[in-house]
């Protein structure tokens, strides 16, 4: 039993980059050289997966356009690496007719899905190494849906999804519950979810149940938890680094980090040490 499909949800209005997001898809923020979908979808290709869907909507035509091919009168080695990728992947779109939260997006996904479990991928985060390729892993052992998770500092608790779980081996967890943004002193946990999750094709029974909840919206969450009060739901401690790029500061933060690891940009480097000291 192996990933071979992802979905990628990428129609949300992104309200915390506004103004940014008025007229232009978060999802396509650039990120040092690239925009954020690309880093995602690449995620998903050197984790062995070939099969995309991209959830879109209004607003989000750049998406798609990023993905088509075109030739340019110039040679550029961003292109040509993206464009060896695209001849390898198979990218479908859906569009959410509203946003009206993640777990409606992910709705949208079930004819593409069919019967085999899938990764999911948040369209606007991305994760060094691929957390994707660490999920699939856990999932190929205890072949039930598997969601990456994070050890949250007391300040962030408040902002995140929240789990009950038990450790089971070292870094993996079953998880018994979710709390969505807790208290501090009401969480059970400081065990964060972050956007990266292996789930099952049961998903989607547990996502028509449901009722608007958290801001008006269906919550992927929200199913999480009433699936993981009847089925087996495990956790893994992701390691690595996690960017939100929906959050405007952890958008700088990731384009300088990036910048300064990437070799063609050493001139940068040079300057911000200019300027730090
Ligand atoms: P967020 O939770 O960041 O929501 O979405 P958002 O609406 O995009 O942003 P804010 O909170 O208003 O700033 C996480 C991921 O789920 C997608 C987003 O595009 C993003 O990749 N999403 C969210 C959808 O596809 N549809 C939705 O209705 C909501």
């Amino acid at each position: 039993m192996t990933i071979k499909k992802a979905v990628i949800p990428a129609a949300g209005l992104g309200t915390r980059m506004l103004p940014i997001t008025k007229a232009q898809p978060k999802e396509m923020l650039p990120v040092v050289d690239k925009p954020v979908i690309q880093y995602v979808v690449e995620e998903a290709y050197h984790s062995g997966i070939k099969e995309i869907l991209i959830i879109t909507g209004r607003n989000k035509r750049a998406v798609e356009d990023h993905f088509d091919r075109i030739i340019f009168p110039v040679k550029d080695e961003g292109i040509e690496r993206l464009e060896r990728m695209l001849d390898e992947l198979s990218i479908l779109f859906v569009r959410q007719k509203e946003p009206k939260g993640l777990g409606d997006a992910v709705k949208y996904a079930k004819p593409f899905v069919g019967d085999e479990p899938f990764a999911l991928l948040l369209g606007d985060n991305i994760t060094i190494p691929p957390c994707i390729k660490e999920l699939v892993k856990v999932f190929e052992k205890y072949k039930a849906p598997v969601i990456a998770l994070e050890k949250l500092p007391k300040e962030r608790i408040s902002l995140h999804g929240i789990i009950k779980g038990e450790e089971i081996e070292d870094g993996i967890y079953r998880i018994e519950d979710f709390v969505e943004k807790p208290k501090v002193e009401e969480a059970p946990s400081d065990i964060g979810i972050i956007g990266r999750y292996i789930l099952t094709p049961e998903i989607f029974a547990y996502i028509e149940e449901l009722k608007p909840g958290r801001n008006g919206e269906i919550q992927l969450t929200d199913a999480l938890k009433v699936m993981s009060m009847e089925k087996t739901v495990y956790g893994m401690i992701f390691n690595g680094r996690r960017y939100d790029i929906g959050d405007k500061t952890e958008w700088l933060k990731a384009n300088i980090e990036l910048a300064l690891e990437n070799k063609n940009f050493q001139e940068f480097k040079k300057w911000l040490k200019g300027k730090i000291t």
